[in-house]
């Protein structure tokens, strides 16, 4: 059941590649707060069509685009505002990919072209998507602009190579534009960091598995599931988070704060 704390607001939520994915749990969630919205992805990942058993769930369209490119959001935002009668409240870029990380390269033997690659899909893009609201004059007054990021941003993991560096540019441009957008129409614009999940992106990284269940035992609350994060992203797209902008707000059940919990001794002492 949702609150109504979306009612009346429009958007446009990026991501949702299937049931699993943390933009598609979002947009249900949004939904039933009472949020109309059109949904996108890269055109490539929608040959499976799932997205359309979303859209008809949560009664929007869908618009193809690819993220790294500004005539295809330039469309977007200019369609999107069309469909949904106005200017919008809010904005979700839910993107990750990294081409190296995928084909499992070592982080000293990383392919430069892919890396290229990881920071603009998901890290540049972020800053496209903001241009992009700005330019086409998209967005309403007391707006909210959130991108989905991961605490590698802060510190390292094996195996999550150059995502680490595309995240830590994501939420520096939060920080940047936030200021900027803020200026303009009080827009907000923050990061949130999720605990890591089982999503098509996340098990693209090596040993995720294992990762998952450590991050879970590190964390008094354990891991923070998809359909939190979705309820979290809801909570700072409605009107009781105004005041909040240019943040990495951590959703990770403690994670973040926590030394070593009786989880992690009892698994060391065994
Ligand atoms: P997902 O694989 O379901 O979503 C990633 C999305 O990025 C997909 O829908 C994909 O089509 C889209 N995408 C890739 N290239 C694109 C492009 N050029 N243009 C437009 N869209 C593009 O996985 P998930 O986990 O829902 O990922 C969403 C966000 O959450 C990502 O930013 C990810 O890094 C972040 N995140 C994920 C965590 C996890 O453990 N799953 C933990 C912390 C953050």
């Amino acid at each position: 059941m949702g609150n109504n704390l979306l009612k009346g607001k429009k958007g446009i939520i990026f991501g949702a590649l299937n049931k699993d994915s943390i933009a598609w749990k979002t947009a249900l969630q949004a939904h039933e707060d009472g949020a109309e919205f059109v949904l996108t992805n890269a055109p490539i990942a929608m040959r499976m069509g799932e997205i359309n058993e979303l859209a008809k769930m949560c009664n929007a369209e869908v618009i193809p685009a690819d993220a790294t490119s500004i005539e295809d959001l330039t469309n977007l935002f200019e369609k999107s505002m069309e469909i949904l009668g106005g200017k919008l409240d809010f904005v979700l870029h839910s993107i990750g990919m990294s081409p190296n990380v995928r084909k499992g390269r070592e982080y000293g033997d990383l392919n430069y072209d892919w890396f290229l690659k990881t920071l603009d899909i998901s890290g540049l893009s972020f800053h496209k998507v903001l241009q992009t609201a700005e330019k086409t004059e998209a967005m309403n007054e007391w707006g909210s602009i959130l991108a989905l990021t991961y605490i590698a941003a802060q510190r390292t993991f094996p195996d999550y190579g150059d995502m680490a560096q595309a995240k830590a540019v994501l939420e520096s441009i939060a920080r940047s534009y936030g200021a900027r957008f803020a200026k303009i129409n009080k827009v907000r614009v923050n990061t949130i960091s999720q605990s890591p999940t089982m999503t098509t992106a996340g098990s693209g990284v090596g040993g995720f598995d294992v990762f998952l269940d450590y991050a879970h035992k590190l964390s008094p609350l354990g891991n923070a599931s998809a359909e939190d994060c979705a309820k979290y992203i809801v909570m700072m797209f409605s009107d009781y988070t105004r005041m909040v902008t240019m943040q990495n707000l951590m959703h990770d059940g403690g994670f973040s704060s926590s030394g070593i919990t009786d989880e992690i001794i009892g698994e060391l002492t065994k």
